[in-house]
């Protein structure tokens, strides 16, 4: 079975809902790690919970990035795993890492990317004006944010919008586009190549799911 360990730095919505995939055979794989930079993520409860191994590096109690990255490396390669999906994980990766699980790291990310890499997409998105937003699940590439993008949500941006209501908006399709995209992976119906997301099935997998102007999925 394909092996799965998911990073993660605080809630792990996105993580459950890749768990909750396996569970019921939407995805063919197994969550076999749930690895958290925080030492009280809410999602290692989760995790516990589902008897998923878990680990914590806490970045604090390394002198640098370097460090960190080697020591997060060893532990993600000790689980064996064909995919490592970055699910709320808020540290930058180095190069070498990132080269390391290239091609097989994917992360979802609240914003159309290219619009909007790094953080506070929200805000930027009602400070510009947007009409639309939504959320990208990406390869994992050396450059932040960057990477190819495998599928795409979009929601409507309302009037009356603040960043919660969107954000939760946002939200709202992030855990069926991550499952959707790593389905697409593990099937081997996505892959990186040349620098480029492959994508077979594009006639039946629409990389944008149509929404509704009210800002829900049509
Ligand atoms: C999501 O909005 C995701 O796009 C971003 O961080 C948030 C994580 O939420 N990268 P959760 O921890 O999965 O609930």
């Amino acid at each position: 079975m394909t092996r799965l360990v998911v990073l993660i730095s605080g809630r792990g919505s996105n993580m459950r809902a890749i768990v909750e995939a396996c569970q019921s055979g939407e995805v063919a794989a197994d969550v076999v790690a749930v690895i958290s930079n925080t030492p009280n993520a809410a999602g290692l409860d989760y995790a516990r919970e589902q008897n998923i191994a878990t680990a914590v590096l806490d970045h604090q109690t390394f002198p640098d990035r370097a460090r960190f990255d080697n020591q997060l490396q060893a532990v993600i390669d000790s689980f064996k795993p064909d995919w490592v999906l970055l699910a709320g994980f808020m540290r930058i990766l180095g190069r070498p890492i990132v080269e390391h699980f290239l091609g097989r790291m994917l992360n979802i990310h609240p914003s159309l990317l290219p619009l909007y890499p790094g953080l506070n997409t929200h805000a930027q998105v009602l400070a510009a004006g947007d009409t639309e937003h939504g959320a990208s699940v990406h390869f994992v590439t050396p450059e932040l944010d960057a990477g190819p993008v495998i599928a795409q949500t979009k929601v409507a941006v309302l009037p009356d919008d603040t960043e919660q209501t969107l954000s939760a908006r946002v939200l709202s399709t992030e855990h069926d586009l991550y499952t959707r995209a790593l389905r697409l992976c593990v099937n081997g119906d996505a892959q990186l190549n040349n620098a480029q997301c492959y994508r077979e099935k594009l006639e039946n997998e629409a990389p944008t799911i149509p929404v509704a102007s009210n800002g829900h999925q049509t």
